[in-house]
């Protein structure tokens, strides 16, 4: 089918990429033209795997081209808006890409076109849509629209988009229900030629669910709002288990052991953060504000994920006292592996505090730091974790990268200056940093001191009672 993409961004490039891998003819266009200018001569705006690779090949066999809006709208028979919906400063979803798209498709456009709303709305915006493309018309466009929200994570986006759990449409016409079958007939069927796996198993075909479009929008924002609220929960857990000996690893394995729980997204740490879920949660609770409807709850979450940075800059107060003129070690500024994003990171509000009171904060992130820096000016950025290790006071883990997980224990032990880490995604392994001499803090599990790296193996439950803090360094 031919079909159109409008925006680039980490859904839009994503979501052209993928329906030009499975087959489709794609256009997809931006309006930034640096972007624009980057993608035409085949340069790459995000990182994020596999997506470079992808839109090499199917540009090669000609499925997926780059350009105007204009053009995009002369283009697809099927038109995905797939436009950044950024928060306004009341926590509501900033609607003007959309808009200004729907105005231009109603303009340009003639005959029958589906139009998918795939950026992040809140309900009811599907039928506004309808409202303004009647309004606007003006060149004998018939159409349909329908919602099709996404739920690809960065660092994952082309696996998730091509292997999904479920697919949700909403629509309002069986002939926009029979085209978005037709769209993703090949991931419903799973049968495409897939650039991850090289012997892509067969796999479990996803969920194609229709329904209406109000519930389809709600679906999006009700669905990351639960995952932040398993996500803060977690976190509040680790709290307790903090003060009371506990090891929250132990008790999120134990509680994600039973199905109706479930072990994804019970991993605490220092936060949520990234362009979803802390704006998916502000636009959920204006939505129901909106509503006549006092979504107290998520205002729980987000208050709680506020409180994540300060709870950890806390902890690393407790063990280097003041803060001013100390040499601090950031290993991670993304706001989670795999990705080079720092849009609400938790690294941000954490190195902003470390500053302010006057730590001198050397970072390494393996993807990130290009665009820390335009947020982050008055830090140290190192070409590595050991550069900005080197006379480390204390070190954060920040970002869970896996180049972290396989640390040179030894050469990290030469480099600081003190033996202390604090571990702020529970990335690193406690008996190891113990075993070669450091002073291992996390979240949610009682810290790991040199000498007991063997108890760290056994599970810190060994410590449950003994008041470990006050022999801390
Ligand atoms: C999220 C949703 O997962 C995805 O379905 C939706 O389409 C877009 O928003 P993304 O923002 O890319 O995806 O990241 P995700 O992997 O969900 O992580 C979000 C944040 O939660 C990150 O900061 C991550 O570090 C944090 N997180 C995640 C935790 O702190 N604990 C967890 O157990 C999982």
């Amino acid at each position: 089918m031919k079909i159109s993409v409008i925006g680039a961004g980490y859904v839009g490039l994503t979501t052209a990429a993928c329906l030009a891998q499975i087959g489709h003819e794609v256009f997809c266009s931006e309006s930034d033209l640096d972007k624009l200018t980057k993608l035409q001569g085949g340069g790459m705006p995000i990182f994020e795997p596999h997506l470079e690779e992808v839109i090499k090949a199917v540009r090669k066999a000609e499925r997926l081209r780059f350009g105007s809006t204009d053009e995009a709208i002369a283009w697809g028979d099927a038109i995905f808006i797939c436009v950044g919906t950024p928060p306004l400063p009341n926590g509501d979803a900033d609607l003007h890409a959309i808009e200004a798209v729907a105005r231009s498709i109603a303009k340009r456009a003639s005959g029958y076109r589906l139009i998918i709303e795939k950026s992040t709305v809140p309900v009811q915006t599907g039928a506004q849509l309808r409202k303004h493309l009647s309004v606007h018309s003006t060149n004998g466009l018939r159409y349909d629209v329908a919602s099709n929200p996404e739920f690809l994570r960065e660092g994952t986006s082309v696996e998730d988009f091509l292997h999904p759990d479920r697919i949700v449409i909403g629509v309002d016409s069986p002939r926009a229900a029979d085209m978005l079958r037709e769209i993703y007939e090949p991931i419903t069927k799973q049968e495409f030629v897939c650039p991850i796996h090289s012997d892509c198993p067969k796999r479990k075909a996803p969920i194609f669910l229709a329904t209406d479009t109000n519930s389809a929008e709600l679906i999006k924002h009700a669905s990351n709002s639960f995952l932040a609220m398993k996500i803060s929960f977690i976190n509040m857990v680790a709290n307790l288990c903090e003060v009371v000996g506990a090891d929250v690893t132990k008790v999120a394995e134990g509680m994600g052991l039973d199905p109706r729980i479930g072990a994804a997204f019970l991993n605490p740490g220092i936060g949520f953060g990234g362009f979803c879920f802390p704006k998916d949660v502000q636009a959920f609770i204006r939505i129901a504000e909106k509503s006549g409807c006092d979504f107290s709850l998520l205002k729980e979450v987000e208050k709680i994920n506020q409180r994540r940075v300060e709870h950890f800059v806390e902890q690393v107060r407790n063990e280097l006292w003041v803060l001013r003129g100390k040499k601090i070690a950031v290993w991670g500024l993304a706001f989670k592996p795999n990705t080079d994003d720092v849009r609400f990171a938790p690294s941000i509000a954490l190195v902003k505090s470390l500053v302010d009171e006057g730590a001198n904060v050397r970072a390494y992130d393996p993807e990130a730091m290009g665009k820390a820096k335009s947020v982050l000016p008055n830090i140290t950025y190192c070409s590595n974790p050991y550069e900005a290790a080197e006379g480390a006071d204390a070190l954060l883990i920040v970002t869970e990268w896996d180049e972290f997980r396989n640390v040179d224990w030894e050469r990290l032990r030469s480099t600081v200056e003190r033996p202390l880490i604090l571990d702020g995604r529970n990335a690193l392994n406690a008996a190891e940093a113990a075993s070669h001499g450091f002073h291992y803090f996390s979240v949610g599990r009682p810290p790991v001191l040199p000498g007991q790296a063997g108890s760290a193996a056994i599970g810190a439950s060994a410590f449950v009672g003994a008041d470990i803090r006050k022999e801390s360094f």
